[in-house]
């Protein structure tokens, strides 16, 4: 039900574990292919192994902020991590991040010969000013990319990052280079929050965010790129759930990445995501997951299409006597009342905005002709 092809690789399902220290040696990755996921992305593997800053992670109920950077095994290291990994079988990505095309040349065809299945190129790290500079430079990505390609037999997939202005062109650019996919997104730059008794932000530098706060900006990546480019697109961002999972590939994505909630909720995680996204396609009657790709995608306007929208709406269907007044409270055109205990939306002053709609926690409101 789940089986799924990515480039070329047969995954028994397309959940993959997203690059990060859940996945920082050999064991990790065997842990998480035990698991069940269907293929696992190393940390990302760099020429020059550099020291960690501590603390470098820190999180909310809404997801994290971490300044870690890279693993900690040498290059040569890895032959041994992935021959681990990949003792009992399994998928597993070797995730790189170098600063020339000649160097990350060098490490994928070495991770290659390793046993690598395919090779990640992590471009799109927020931490460094330099990086994030990189990350929007579609010239670099070419050039880091075809370098790549050239060195390899295996499919080469370019990591993405919302901290661009235009994650079509950088995509197009990682295609035309001859990546066979791109994954998206990484962590975006940002402050978890300000301690106010100290007057210290939660780390003391700009950090990748990740989870929640991060799966929108996510969404939106994966629909952009695909709207706009025909390359396999690896959904990631805030994936906790199974229908978080199913969200990405109904806009379209071959396959979804799951960091955060890995890091939070351990490796248990995934048989749970696994096991959600099954239930769900059984209850709604789908044989396999093919039949939901990009079903959302398809729904998605341009903002001037919007405006051929019904011109007049206003919300309807209340008969509520609920305490709540959540829509009293959230409407701004004072349309919505409470009298003689019944909520009434008064339709003159209603203008049609639907936020009524999606405060009410017993979907009561609707929005019509
Ligand atoms: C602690 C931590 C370390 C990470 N390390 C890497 C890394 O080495 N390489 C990389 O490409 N992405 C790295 N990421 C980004 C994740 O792979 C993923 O793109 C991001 O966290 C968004 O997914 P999530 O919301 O499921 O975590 C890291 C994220 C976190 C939280």
């Amino acid at each position: 039900m789940l089986a799924t092809d990515y480039l070329g690789l047969d995954l028994k399902n397309p959940l993959i574990i997203a690059a990060g220290p859940w996945n920082r040696d050999g064991k990790a990755l065997k842990e998480s292919i035990a698991a069940g996921a269907g293929a696992v992305v190393t940390e990302s593997i760099v020429s020059d192994t550099l020291l960690d800053v501590r603390p470098r992670i820190a999180c909310d109920e809404r997801g994290a902020q971490n300044i870690r950077l890279y693993s900690d095994i040498q290059i040569e290291g890895w032959e041994r991590e992935i021959e681990i990994a990949k003792s009992e079988g399994g998928v597993v990505i070797a995730s790189i991040f170098a600063h020339t095309p000649s160097e990350l040349a060098y490490m994928a065809s070495k991770l290659e010969k390793f046993g690598a299945d395919a090779i990640e190129l992590s471009v799109s790290n927020p931490m460094a000013e330099s990086l994030e500079i990189l990350a929007s430079h579609a010239d670099t990505i070419f050039d880091m990319t075809q370098a790549v390609v050239q060195a390899v037999r295996i499919p080469v997939i370019v990591k993405l990052t919302q901290n661009t202005t235009n994650i079509s062109k950088v995509a197009k650019a990682a295609k035309a280079a001859g990546a066979s996919g791109v994954s998206a997104i990484n962590t975006v730059r940002g402050i978890l929050g300000i301690d106010l008794e100290t007057a210290k932000p939660t780390l003391s530098t700009y950090g990748g965010i990740s989870g929640d706060y991060i799966r929108p900006l996510g969404l939106a990546s994966v629909a952009t790129i695909l709207q706009t480019v025909d390359v396999p697109v690896s959904g990631i961002g805030g994936i906790s759930r199974g229908n978080h999972a199913l969200e990405y590939i109904m806009l379209g994505a071959s396959t979804v990445q799951v960091g955060t909630a890995v890091m939070l909720s351990g490796k248990e995680i995934i048989p749970v995501i696994l096991g959600e996204m099954t239930d769900w396609l059984k209850e709604h009657g789908f044989r396999n997951i093919g039949q939901i790709r990009g079903q959302a995608l398809k729904n998605m306007k341009s903002f001037d299409e919007m405006r051929f929208e019904p011109a007049v709406s206003t919300v309807t269907g209340v008969a509520c006597k609920e305490n709540c007044s959540r829509c009293i409270n959230g409407c701004m055109y004072g349309a919505i009342s409470r009298r003689s205990g019944t909520v009434n939306v008064d339709r003159q002053k209603c203008m049609g905005c639907g936020l009524c709609t999606s405060i009410c926690p017993a979907g009561k409101l609707s929005l019509g002709l």
